[in-house]
């Protein structure tokens, strides 16, 4: 996307959440997740390149111990089943028999964090815990759902705060939504 296109498209969009909301949102899941997990010495894994932000601003608020890595899968062609996902890039560090903390930006369907679940169930983690920033209140049954949730956000596209539109603005501090037409 041109910068061009992105200011307009910026310009144009509504505002969900300011950034004192997403701050306020951010301390209050990362107290949630201290509360589940400070004992647990989990592995955390980043889901490229969305839960960047989101993982990148909840680690310094995590006052325990704890690994951490990235992981990048993508679903294969819609004709596959759940469940098979290819790994551009694995978790390098082992989630043999460790309580795996995945962090993402948002669960919209949930297919792809429901394939990445089980695949580290498989690969044989203890548990995996799911953080999502943004739940998409979308009226469907999703597949798995989110252990610790930082805002619930309308079934509309929407982007900021490692969300991207195109490529664009995941480095914004704040969530806006597009505007319907
Ligand atoms: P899901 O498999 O439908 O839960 O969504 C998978 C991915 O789609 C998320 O990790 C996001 O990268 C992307 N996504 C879903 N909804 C939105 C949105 O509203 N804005 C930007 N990205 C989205
Ligand atoms: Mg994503």
């Amino acid at each position: 996307m041109t910068p061009e296109k992105a200011r307009d498209l910026l310009a144009k969009a509504e505002l969900i959440y300011p950034e004192a909301t997403i701050q306020t949102a951010l301390a209050d899941v990362a107290g949630r997740i201290g509360q589940r997990l400070a004992d647990k010495n989990p592995l955390v894994l980043c889901v490229m390149t969305g839960g960047v932000i989101f993982c990148g601003q909840l680690l310094p608020l995590l006052p325990f111990p704890l690994d951490f890595d990235y992981l990048h899968a993508t679903r294969y062609g819609p004709e596959t089943q759940g469940g098979k996902i290819s790994w551009r890039m694995a978790p390098w560090t082992s989630v043999k028999g460790r309580s795996v903390l995945v962090v993402d930006d948002i669960l919209d369907e949930g297919t792809t964090l429901a394939a990445v679940k089980e695949s580290l169930l498989r690969l044989g983690a203890a548990e995996v815990l799911l953080a999502v920033f943004a739940d998409k209140e979308n009226k469907k049954t999703k597949p798995i759902t989110a252990d610790f949730v930082g805002l619930t956000v309308p079934d509309r596209f929407v982007f900021g705060f490692g969300m991207d539109v195109d490529g664009a603005w995941r480095n914004l501090p704040a969530i806006y939504a597009m505007k319907d037409d």
